[in-house]
């Protein structure tokens, strides 16, 4: 039997319901949505719509128009990061991020750099992967105009402190763009409660939606700063070539897939009745196995509750030279337990640096999410003890 322990990566089982919505869309339906007016492709229309209220309602914004589909979370940080650049008319701008950011932001950055469209900063965390807000305020130069938070590590799980860097937006008279790829469905987020400006998030991970979902949000006011990476097909005024398309439309130029989102729109019906989980047990248990063995550590905090880490240990030889990669830590608790884990650098080009994690090839790393049984995390602790027994 299969343990998965990479709900970080995608979510694995999907709730009941999830996968037969798509199914039941693209056999019963199969239109594509905004395209026709004939029934079927109203009924497309009505499936996306009622996705994007979801997340609106999901996530607090004031209007699901704020709301762009995407296909995952990386094509919705590059729609946000070189959607600005473009935006810009050629006037560079300065962006402040951290050290504990995903590749998704961490390239565009750079490759936008090498263009000449943008100058970026990553404040470096410390070694549980916590960011200091005062070390962001310090990075900020009178070119700032954004700051690019991952909200919460998927490396160590660290939520960062979101209203204290609001704070500091507010102070600099700068906007707040939010990475909640592993936020997004594990803790509550209000983007006008916190004062987001631009958030990205894939469905697929903490919402349980199936791969090929995403979302960008976007603030009404500031919509026209961000300039479309893809412009076609958005299904109205196809008599025009040019014109005042809705932002909308064209962040969603071309046909959508609407039976993935048909899924989404089934995953977020589930989620809300299903009753929340409180991980802080299984975190314990598998805190309890780590430091029972004295071959094993955990990176970052043992101090967790479901206020500043989401569901994530990860873990490394105490040693963390010992010869072992953490890919073969990975494929010993496959072989060995049957746990699915993933190992490596998590896609996380500068946070291995501070958490010392760089020379043993990045982390083991343990995740769960909203279909995670308690066997899973038994098989986990129970591959831990048998790994560290033959080390
Ligand atoms: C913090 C963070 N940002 C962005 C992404 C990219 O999301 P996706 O895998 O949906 O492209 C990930 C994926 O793991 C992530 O962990």
């Amino acid at each position: 039997m299969r343990h998965y322990l990479d709900h970080a990566s995608t979510s694995w089982p999907k709730p009941p319901g999830v996968i037969e919505a798509g199914v039941f869309f693209q056999t019963s339906c199969g239109a594509a949505a905004g395209r026709g007016g004939y029934r079927s492709s109203q009924e497309a229309d009505r499936v996306v719509q009622s996705t994007r209220r979801l997340l609106q309602e999901t996530i607090g914004a004031a209007h699901s128009d704020e709301i762009a589909l995407c296909t995952n979370g990386t094509h919705s940080l590059n729609a946000a990061i070189f959607g600005l650049a473009l935006g810009s008319m050629g006037k560079p701008f300065h962006v402040v991020t951290t050290a504990t950011e995903h590749n998704s932001v961490l390239r565009p950055l750079a490759l936008a750099t090498k263009r000449g469209w943008l100058t970026w900063t990553a404040v470096d965390c410390d070694s549980t992967g916590r960011v200091d807000p005062a070390k962001v305020a310090n990075a900020v130069t009178p070119e700032t105009r954004w700051l690019l938070i991952n909200h919460a590590s998927n490396v160590t799980g660290i939520i960062q402190d979101l209203p204290s860097l609001r704070e500091i937006a507010d102070r600099h008279g700068i906007h707040l763009m939010v990475d909640a790829a592993q936020s997004l469905g594990y803790v509550p987020i209000d983007v006008r409660a916190i004062g987001i400006d631009i958030l990205s998030a894939p469905g697929h991970k903490g919402l349980c939606g199936t791969l090929g979902t995403g979302l960008l949000y976007v603030r009404r006011e500031i919509q026209s700063s961000i300039s479309p990476l893809a412009i076609g097909g958005t299904g109205e005024s196809s008599d025009k070539i040019d014109g005042d398309f809705t932002w909308q439309s064209v962040m969603e130029s071309g046909n959508l897939n609407v039976p993935a989102i048909a899924s989404l729109k089934s995953a977020m019906e589930w989620k809300r009745s299903a009753p929340a989980i409180d991980y802080s047990p299984w975190i314990q248990q598998l805190l309890d196995a780590i430091n029972a063995t004295s071959k094993f550590e955990v990176v970052g905090s043992q101090h967790r509750s479901p206020h500043s880490h989401v569901p994530i240990i990860s873990v490394v030889t105490r040693s963390r030279n010992s010869g072992l990669l953490s890919q073969e830590l990975a494929m010993m608790m496959e072989s060995m337990a049957n746990v699915e884990c993933r190992a490596g650098f998590h896609c996380a080009g500068l946070i291995h640096q501070s958490l010392n994690t760089a020379d043993c090839g990045g982390t083991l790393r343990l995740s769960m999410g909203q279909t995670s049984q308690a066997d899973d995390v038994v098989a986990a602790c129970e591959g831990i003890q048998r790994v560290a027994e033959i080390l």
